[in-house]
């Protein structure tokens, strides 16, 4: 087999056979492949597509270019991936929740991309906390307290790896094709039996619109399906920040908040329920994605998921005490002010992308690779779609290292809200499902 043929094939518009892509994927991770082709290939596959058998082989063949997990454990192995949002701190919630439920999850996470947050940054606001573990730690923490969440180390999927960074300066990311090879080469690299989706849409997703956001929906759903994992997708609202904070410490707080129901935040608490319902019905430990759902809640309102969140945290070295004190043991930003609303009416829209992009200009996420996170800046108590505001009263709070950080902020955060004179309806948080 050689690179040319396949790109010129798929250039051609004759998707090339699972095997040709399956080769090519390994050649991506073994250096058979050179920058130009890998190039080549993205574009051909951003503008020409490989149809669904062609994903199904591209992701079984990204997957497999490096270590793929294998486990024996007394229960199903799942997990949850999400497309990434404003405010979205469900992974949080849901892994002990899942292991409360007696389900056992990897759950591999990365780091904040463009406006959005990551996972592992939100973790390690809490002091000490390690998300690099190795694969043995790993499997002693799955064993024992049945979740973990963790970086991929270097050998999972080194294919995306390289394809990644060639798309990101190729404009290439755009592909459907290739996000859902990207997207799920990893996740099913942790041995998954079932995984639920969450497919963000909204002006803070990187999706904007439904129709795009489903045929991404669909494409996971049918290419996880098709390698083998039982998968089933929600399209779900972010056209607001989903928890009323944005920024990681600030995130824990409100996770902490909802787990030991000192101020549950009903929209955080639905979607995670929602998403553990479809993941236990998957993994065959409900009934239906309603019973699943009513288990999910029923672990969240008696504190049980809590307990296991509290073991995850001090496995990975967090504080012991941390699901007691956490109050005392989070990071505080040293400017904490109002963002005064400049005229008075009802919020229509927000401009989620323009909210992360200012946590991000705080310093709460990375404007180039390798940049360090300040884990106590953000924005919380953020207003939402509906909401009446008088002016001059606050639509959030931002929390800044310096003054002139937070002024910054503060005129982001105001042309990032729109105003009217009359209200509006909340979004609903689902707006579809996909099996
Ligand atoms: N996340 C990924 O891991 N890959 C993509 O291509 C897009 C989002």
């Amino acid at each position: 087999m050689d690179a040319r043929s396949i790109i010129a094939a798929i250039r051609d518009g004759k998707p090339p056979a699972p095997e040709a892509l399956r080769w090519f994927a390994a050649g991506l991770a073994d250096g058979t492949v050179t920058d130009a082709q890998a190039g080549a290939f993205a574009m051909a596959v951003l503008l020409k597509g490989i149809g669904e058998a062609g994903r199904v082989a591209l992701t079984t063949g990204m997957r497999d270019s490096g270590k793929v997990l294998h486990w024996d454990m007394p229960g199903p192995v799942l997990d949850k991936h999400s497309t990434g949002g404003i405010g979205d701190c469900v992974s949080l919630l849901l892994a002990p929740a899942l292991a409360a439920c007696g389900a056992y999850v990897p759950m591999i996470s990365g780091r904040g991309l463009g406006h959005t947050g990551g996972t592992l940054d939100k973790l390690e606001a809490i002091p000490g906390f390690r998300t690099g573990l190795s694969e043995g730690q790993l499997r002693a923490q799955l064993k024992d307290i049945r979740c973990a969440i963790v970086s991929a180390s270097a050998e999972i999927a080194p294919a995306d790896r390289r394809l990644y960074a060639i798309r990101d300066v190729s404009g290439t990311v755009e592909s459907i094709d290739l996000i859902t090879a990207s997207i799920l080469s990893k996740k099913l690299a942790a041995g998954l039996e079932a995984l639920v989706l969450d497919v963000k849409c909204g002006s803070g997703a990187f999706m904007k619109t439904p129709e795009d956001a489903e045929a991404l929906a669909v494409s996971l759903v049918a290419t996880a399906k098709g390698a083998g994992c039982k998968t089933s997708a929600l399209i779900t609202d972010m056209t607001q920040p989903l928890a009323t904070a944005a920024g990681n410490a600030l995130e824990v707080i409100e996770v902490m908040e909802t787990l030991t129901g000192t101020s549950v935040n009903a929209a955080l608490f639905d979607v995670t329920a929602l998403l553990g319902g479809e993941a236990l019905v998957l993994a065959g430990l409900a009934d239906s994605a309603e019973d699943g759902t009513r288990r999910v809640e029923e672990v969240m309102r008696s504190g049980r998921a809590a307990e296991w969140f509290g073991r995850m945290i001090t496995a990975q070295g967090g504080p012991a005490d941390f699901v007691d004190r956490w109050p005392d043991r989070l990071p505080a930003a040293t400017v904490i002010r109002d963002v005064p609303c400049p005229a008075a009416g009802f919020v229509t829209t927000i401009d989620g992308q323009a909210l992360g992009l200012a946590v991000v200009g705080l310093g709460g996420g990375r404007q180039r690779e390798g940049d360090r996170v300040n884990p106590a800046v953000g924005l919380s108590d953020l207003a939402g779609i509906g909401d009446e505001i008088g002016r001059g009263d606050p639509l959030c709070m931002v929390h800044a290292a310096t003054e002139a950080q937070a002024d910054e902020a503060i005129a982001l955060v105001q042309a990032a809200y729109g105003l009217g004179p009359s209200p509006v309806a909340e979004p609903p948080l689902v707006l579809k499902r996909i099996t």
